[in-house]
């Protein structure tokens, strides 16, 4: 079977790095261009890393665009706190010779035209980027073969806030239009997300005695996510909310997907970026919002093994 055309947007970020990864090293997918977003950390930072990275993996040959340096609407918040003042932990990319090219949402209207109902757009950032392309012109993530995109939380709490996923409460207007566009989404909520962590024994166990420079990046890049779980009592797990957005594309029978009608929050100090479904029964006047296609179940084992052999030639047990 041929391989999938994809356009992946990203905030690098560390997640984000490990999900680039997983798509490079997968064959189902031909990854046609990177485009950065303002997220994690700035647009610069972001941009910066993801040119290190396919630097690193020897990948020049992908294209990176540089997309929105801000929210539609809100003001910029980051996540240095989990993912270092970089974006990657303590780890340190190489410099890259390639320079990226500029705006990627006129990238997304030119691939979702040019190949219409071809191109799966992998969004795993913030949809600043999304929304700015549907400004561009309007139906145009509605050409997309499918968009998959990391962000929300349909029924568990959110990380950015209590009600609110990052990727969400960094832009909700950006999510509140791609939901709105009509595109053919799926959502990879925290719901999904949550339920697949590379757990700090893996880690210590299975990858650092790898010694290769792909391991030794993976270990300094999530040595961040790490320390400020353990700071924070938490469980010393680095979740795989990006790379399993990637999973969906390349190994949909790993996952359960239910529909639901959304709409996301984009005022109040308690609930910005909230992602709202209605689960009322037959309500009086319909449900709010648009139908959903979410993940909310994963086969974890089935997807670390895949990921861990796909990215680092870590076989199974
Ligand atoms: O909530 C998780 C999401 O926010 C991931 O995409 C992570 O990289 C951060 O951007
Ligand atoms: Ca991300």
């Amino acid at each position: 079977m041929a391989p999938i055309p994809i356009v992946f947007d990203t905030d690098p970020g560390v997640d984000d790095a490990l999900a680039l990864m997983l798509a490079l090293a997968s064959p189902e997918l031909d990854v046609m261009g990177v485009c950065t977003v303002n997220g994690n950390v700035s647009l610069d930072i972001c941009t910066r890393n993801a040119l290190g990275l396919l630097q690193l993996l020897e990948r020049n040959d992908v294209p990176v665009y540089r997309g929105a340096d801000q929210p539609l609407v809100r003001e910029p918040v980051y996540a240095t706190e989990v993912h270092g003042k970089e974006g990657m932990g303590a780890a340190v990319l190489p410099v890259s010779h390639v320079a990226a090219k500029e705006n990627a949402a006129a990238f997304l209207v030119e691939q979702l035209t040019q190949r219409p109902e071809e191109v799966t757009v992998i969004a795993v950032g913030p949809l600043t980027n999304l929304a700015l392309a549907e400004k561009i012109m309007p139906g145009v993530l509605a050409k997309a073969k499918r968009v998959v995109a990391m962000g929300g939380a349909v029924v568990a709490p959110g990380n950015a806030s209590a009600t609110a996923e990052f990727n969400f409460y960094a832009d909700p207007h950006a999510a509140q239009d791609v939901i709105r566009s009509g595109a053919k989404l799926t959502l990879v909520p925290l719901d999904a997300t949550q339920q697949v962590g590379l757990a700090e024994a893996v880690i210590r166990e299975k990858i650092v005695p790898l010694d290769t420079p792909m391991a030794k990046f993976v270990v300094d890049a999530v040595a961040n996510v790490l320390a400020y779980g353990e700071q924070l009592g938490r469980d010393t797990v680095v979740y795989l909310h990006d790379p399993l957005a990637v999973g969906v594309a390349i190994a949909p029978s790993m996952f359960d997907c239910l529909q639901f009608s959304l709409d996301v929050e984009t005022v109040g100090d308690l609930t910005m970026g909230q992602l709202v479904s209605d689960r009322r029964q037959a309500p009086v006047g319909g449900r709010l919002g648009h139908t959903v296609n979410c993940v909310m179940g994963v086969q974890a084992d089935r997807f670390l093994n895949l990921f861990l052999e796909r990215t680092l030639n870590l076989q199974a047990e």
